[in-house]
């Protein structure tokens, strides 16, 4: 299956993109220092899914995540929600700045798929 290469420098801190990898979106957040110690001031014990910040993002400063809600599979809304990270209007699942369900009927995290960093700013993802 393809991989896709990117550079992820045109990403302003904060935001999100969007980029399409195997048929499925896949978001690419460029995370604050904030974010990152949002993420990492998690216990595990709050979490549905429990998985440290450090497992889910080898380069803590990019977030890569499957943007498909492990619900029923709708489009989560970056940049929504009551943890800052995503928000899924279909049934109101609420992802944490990690990708983690927070809240809400989604049993998982959004799913962190395979990826390898060629250097601080390009990633190849699959
Ligand atoms: Fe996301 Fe149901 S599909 S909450």
């Amino acid at each position: 299956m393809a991989s896709l290469e990117m550079d992820v420098s045109s990403i302003a801190a904060g935001n999100t993109v969007t980029v399409k990898w195997r048929g499925k979106p896949v978001f690419v957040r460029n995370r604050t220092e904030a974010d990152i110690k949002l993420a990492n001031s998690v216990s595990l014990s709050e979490l549905r899914d429990p998985e440290t910040d450090e497992a889910r993002a080898t380069n803590p400063t990019y977030l890569i995540v499957v943007g498909v809600c492990t619900h029923l599979g709708c489009v989560p809304l970056p940049g929504a929600g009551d943890y800052g990270g995503w928000f899924c209007p279909c049934h109101g699942s609420h992802y944490d700045i990690s990708g983690r369900i927070r809240k809400g009927p989604a049993p998982r995290n959004l799913e962190v798929p395979k990826y390898a960093w060629i250097n601080d700013t390009r990633v190849v993802i699959g």
